[in-house]
């Protein structure tokens, strides 16, 4: 196991252990709940819709898009979460992908976004919607959102809208 990974784990499980007391308890209470959680079905609309004609389903709308006071606390959440301890300071990458040079592999819109926090990939990236109220993924999504995206990258760019 390289180090890098190593040190990554061993944050990881400090994050877990010291994380804040209110999302314990919510963790604690939903999984005593007994009757199951469906999550709403969602169309996304930065993707394309064969016809134009987009699906049925609930949009995912960030309350905080653009709001410059949720930037610095998505900040500070990108690093008590441990984001960075896999994305990298700045989210520039590390052991996992930048999220900061405009390449998306699964969209860079903000439902995509929030998609991929609260849900996670398949390739490593932890489902955080356990851990995180849809706000505060919300507030890690426009942090995200505001970091300056290069006007060129080196290969395709894949940037959502
Ligand atoms: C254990 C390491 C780890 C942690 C912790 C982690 N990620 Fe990830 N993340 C990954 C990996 C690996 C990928 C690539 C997954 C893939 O390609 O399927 C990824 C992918 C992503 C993507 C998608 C990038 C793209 O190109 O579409 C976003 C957005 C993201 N992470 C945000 C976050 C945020 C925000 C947090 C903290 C709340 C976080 N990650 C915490 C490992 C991590």
């Amino acid at each position: 196991m390289s180090r890098a990974l190593l040190s990554v784990l061993v944050v990881m499980s400090m994050a877990v252990t010291v994380g804040p007391a209110r999302t314990a308890d919510k963790t604690a209470e939903s999984t005593s709940k007994s009757t199951p959680y469906t999550p709403p079905t969602i169309r996304y609309e930065a993707h394309i819709a064969a016809g134009g004609a987009l699906p049925d389903g609930g949009k995912l709308i960030n309350p905080f898009a653009g709001d410059k006071k949720v930037i610095a606390t998505g900040e500070q959440m990108f690093s008590s979460m441990n984001c960075d301890g896999c994305h990298g300071g700045g989210a520039t990458g590390f052991a996992a992908p930048s999220l900061a040079d405009g390449r998306w592999r699964y969209g860079g819109a903000d439902d995509e976004l929030f998609q991929t926090i609260y849900f996670g990939r398949p390739k490593g990236m932890p489902a955080f919607g356990g851990l995180m109220s849809p706000e505060d993924v919300w507030t890690v999504v426009t942090y995200l959102k505001s970091i300056p995206k290069p006007e060129d990258v080196p290969t395709e760019s894949w940037v959502g809208k």
